[in-house]
């Protein structure tokens, strides 16, 4: 008999809808949109699946005091507030004993907080940009700033761009007093303050698991970002905004040498394993001009929509959209059976 999947996400126009006046469409672009979604139903009840959409933690919640139990739950669900969202559906599935798709609540955590994550991973000796956190315009305004500008400030608990602008790169001291005053204030949380690496972006996709003999951890060829059809970015940096207006484009396989992007699989493999990712992930990375890789963050819930990377990698290596989607179930399962 066919599987029964549950789903679970959070739907951008259900915010929206539900929170008119207090929700802006910033507020939820880690959401995804029914066309995700109903991509995704697609390519698992291709494999086989049934599957049932469940949605926010709100709707899971309800299913599970109704009595509602699922064979695994295929979980993108980005959660609404707090460093910890993330890990909401994770944590409380694992309190249901039902098996779920993707990292568990710790592995989400540690991720999100992209300052912890910098932590984790450079004490494993993986370069990352040199960087600080501010809480108060104090720890600036008075303070050394041993870093080198220009410095790219960002919010340090935030994904998909959110926080990010042309405008999120400083040259100067008051310039990032001035930035930093004005972020501090809308968002309400600490600001990661970098280095900013001049040079080439790529993201990786990493799937599997480190114990698993079926399905180990390996690393699909890198994606390289360009910015207007550029792929020797300089100054130039990724925002989604730049997505949606066509002036960013994703290229797999990438042209540069290989040696940098065999490279760039090794250390995204690490760092998957490093943060303790499970099933899969995406992890970003710029590259300066002596070819020297900087981690930026690690995704273990990437966008898995068709606009995204997920579709060109798999292309990539011979595989289509729906074997990649399908894929992470199958890992998912393989992780219960045997190890964990
Ligand atoms: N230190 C840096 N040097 C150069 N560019 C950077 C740096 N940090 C971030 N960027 C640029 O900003 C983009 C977004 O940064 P980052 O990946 O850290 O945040 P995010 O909002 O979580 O991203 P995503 O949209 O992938 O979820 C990067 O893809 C890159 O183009
Ligand atoms: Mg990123």
């Amino acid at each position: 008999m066919a599987k029964l999947v549950g789903f679970t996400y959070d739907l951008k126009s259900e915010y929206l809808n539900r929170c008119k006046s207090k929700v802006t469409v910033e507020d939820v672009v880690e959401f995804d949109t029914e066309i995700t979604i109903n991509e995704i139903c697609e390519a698992l009840e291709f494999s086989g699946y049934k599957v049932e959409k469940i949605g926010s933690l709100k709707n899971l919640l309800s299913k599970l005091c109704q009595g509602k139990r699922w064979d695994i739950v295929f979980n993108i669900a980005e959660g609404i507030s707090g460093r910890n969202r993330e890990s909401q559906v994770p944590l409380i599935l694992e309190f249901f004993n039902i098996p779920y798709t993707g990292s568990d609540a710790l592995s989400m955590g540690i991720s999100l907080d992209k300052v912890i994550a910098k932590k984790i991973v450079s004490y494993h000796k993986i370069l990352t940009p040199k960087f600080f956190q501010i809480k108060n315009l104090d720890q600036i305004k008075f303070n050394k700033i041993n870093l080198k500008f220009p410095l790219i400030v960002k919010l340090s608990q935030d994904g998909s761009s959110k926080g990010l602008s042309k405008k999120s790169i400083v040259n100067n001291r008051n310039e990032l007093i001035f930035l930093a005053k004005k972020m501090l204030k809308k968002y309400l949380q600490p600001l990661l303050v970098e280095e900013f690496i001049v040079g080439k972006e790529f993201t990786v996709v990493v799937m599997g698991n480190k114990y698993s003999k079926k399905y180990p951890v390996k690393s699909y060829p890198p994606v390289q970002i360009a910015i207007n059809n550029k792929t020797n970015l300089g100054k130039e940096f990724f925002t989604y905004e730049r997505i949606e207006n066509d002036e960013t484009k994703y290229i797999c396989p990438s042209q540069e040498d290989s040696l940098l992007l065999k490279r760039l699989e090794q250390t995204a493999r690490k760092v998957y394993e490093i943060l303790d990712v499970q099933d899969f992930g995406r992890i970003d990375f710029r590259v300066d001009k002596n070819n020297k890789i900087y981690f930026l963050e690690c995704n273990p819930l990437p966008h898995l929509g068709k606009i995204d990377v997920f579709p060109l990698v798999a292309h990539a290596v011979g595989e289509d959209y729906n074997k990649i989607i399908s894929d992470i179930v199958k890992i998912a399962f393989d992780r219960y059976n045997n190890f964990r």
